[in-house]
C-alpha cells in the first residue's frame, strides 16, 4: 500500500476510496479498481508522465500485490506489457498517451458447441490512456467487448448482412462484424479525433485473407445528422455500445435511431401477406452498462415515445465467454438490449 500513498497525488481519490474497501492489501477487487478507474485518468489533463514513470508504478503496485495478496489481476500484467513495449526514450509525452491493446477472442473447447466455428481472433487496437480522450471514443468500454463477443457467438444474425454502428469509439465491433462475414458495415462516431483512431484500427484488423474489406468509418453526431442522410443507408441491423450515458444527447441518439430503423420500402413492407411482422424490418443491438438508473430510465421513456420497442435480452441470448483471460471485463455488467420500430 506504500507506493499507493506515496503517489497519491497521482491516483488520489481512487485509492483513498479503496484503500478502505482493501483493508490495507493490494487485493483483487483494489485491483480491478485501479486499473478501471485510474490508469485511464493517469495522464491527466495539463501533465503528463513518462512512459517510464508510469510503468514504474505499475511495476510497483504488481510487487506489491503480489507479495500482499495472493493474486494478482491479470489485466495489470497486461498493462505493464504493453509499457514495455513502448519506447521509453521518448521522454515526457503529450496528454493523450497512445498505447496498443490486445484482445484475443477465444472459444475453449470444453464449453463450446461442438458444431459451431470455433472463434480466433486477435484484435489490436491503438487506444488512448486518457479515457475522456476524442469524447470518451479513444478509450475501450466493456459494452464494446460484449456486444462483440455477442456477434462471435450468434454470427449467423450478422453474416451477410448491412451494419450500422453508432458512437463506434475505438472500432472493435466493426472488425469482430467483418470476421464474421457482414456484407457491409459502416462504423460512424460524432468526434473526429476518435474517427481518426478508429480508421487506424479497421486498417490494421480488418483484412480477410487475401481481400481487405475495411469498414467504413462516417463521421456522424446525432445532433446534427440530416434526416435525408440517415435514410439513405437502410442497414439491416444497428449496433451501439455505450452510447446511453449522456442525457442531453438522448434525445438525438432516440431520432437518429428511429430513422434507422424505418422499414426500408413501405410498399414493400405493405405487400408482404403478413408474414412475420418482423421480417425484413432492421433491428437493433444496443449493449450498456447502466451506471445512472434515472438516465437509463429517461432513454427508455423517449423510446417508448418514439414508438421503440425496447427489449431486455440480456438473459435469453447470453453470449459465450470468448475473453476468460480478462479478468478486468466481467459480462455480468453489462445489458443487452433488442430495439425495433412499432409499426401501425
Ligand atoms: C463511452 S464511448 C463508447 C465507445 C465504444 N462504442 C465502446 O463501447 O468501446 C461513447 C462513444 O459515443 C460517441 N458519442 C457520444 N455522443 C455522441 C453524439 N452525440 N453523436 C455521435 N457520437 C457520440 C463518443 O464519441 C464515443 O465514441
Ligand atoms: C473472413 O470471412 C469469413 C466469412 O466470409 C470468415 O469465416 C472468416 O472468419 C473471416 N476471417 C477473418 C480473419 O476475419
Ligand atoms: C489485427 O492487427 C494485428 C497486428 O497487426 C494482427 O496481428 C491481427 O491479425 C489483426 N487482426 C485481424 C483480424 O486482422
Ligand atoms: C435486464 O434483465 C436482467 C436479467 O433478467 C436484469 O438483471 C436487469 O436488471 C435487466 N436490466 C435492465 C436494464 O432492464
Amino acid at each position: 500500500m506504500s507506493v499507493l500513498l506515496l503517489h497519491h497525488g497521482l491516483l488520489s481519490i481512487c485509492q483513498l476510496l479503496e484503500l478502505q474497501c482493501g483493508g490495507g492489501s493490494i487485493t483483487p477487487r483494489v485491483q480491478s479498481f485501479i486499473l478501471e478507474h485510474c490508469m485511464g485518468n493517469i495522464v491527466d489533463q495539463g501533465t503528463s508522465y513518462s512512459h517510464t514513470y508510469i510503468r514504474n508504478i505499475l511495476k510497483k503496485i504488481i510487487v506489491d500485490a503480489e507479495s500482499s495478496s495472493d493474486v494478482v489481476v491479470d489485466g495489470l500484467y497486461e498493462e505493464f506489457g504493453q509499457y514495455l513495449t513502448l519506447n521509453l526514450e521518448e521522454g515526457s509525452q503529450k496528454e493523450n498517451d497512445r498505447i496498443y491493446r490486445q484482445v484475443s477472442f477465444l472459444s475453449s473447447t470444453i464449453d463450446d458447441d461442438v458444431c459451431s466455428k470455433p472463434v480466433n481472433l486477435v484484435v489490436r487496437l491503438v487506444c488512448s490512456l486518457n479515457m475522456l480522450e476524442g469524447d470518451t471514443g479513444c478509450s475501450l468500454w466493456p459494452s464494446s467487448l460484449f456486444l462483440s463477443e455477442f456477434i462471435l457467438s450468434y454470427p449467423e444474425i450478422f453474416s451477410n448482412k448491412f451494419n450500422f454502428e453508432v458512437g463506434s469509439g475505438v472500432g472493435l465491433v466493426g472488425i469482430a462484424l467483418n470476421y464474421v462475414g457482414a456484407s457491409k458495415v459502416i462504423l460512424s462516431d460524432g468526434d473526429m479525433s476518435t474517427l481518426t483512431n478508429m480508421k487506424a484500427n479497421v486498417e490494421l484488423n480488418c483484412t480477410n485473407g487475401s481481400s481487405n474489406r475495411v469498414a467504413e468509418c462516417k463521421y456522424l453526431p446525432w445532433e446534427s445528422a440530416s434526416e435525408a442522410e440517415l435514410q439513405q443507408y437502410r442497414p439491416d441491423i444497428v449496433l451501439g455500445a455505450d452510447v446511453i450515458y449522456n442525457p442531453q444527447c438522448l434525445p438525438h441518439l432516440i431520432r437518429v435511431l428511429s430513422i434507422l430503423l424505418k422499414p426500408q420500402n413501405r410498399e414493400e413492407v405493405d405487400n408482404r401477406i403478413s408474414l412475420h411482422e418482423a421480417e425484413g424490418s432492421p433491428v437493433s443491438y444496443i449493449a450498456t452498462v447502466v451506471r445512472n438508473l434515472d438516465t437509463f430510465n429517461y432513454f427508455l421513456r423517449l423510446a417508448s415515445e418514439a414508438n421503440l420497442l425496447v427489449l431486455n435480452i440480456s438473459e435469453t441470448a447470453k453470449p459465450l465467454n470468448l475473453l476468460p483471460y480478462m479478468l478486468s471485463y466481467d459480462q455480468s455488467n453489462v445489458r443487452l438490449l433488442k430495439i425495433s420500430l412499432i409499426c401501425d
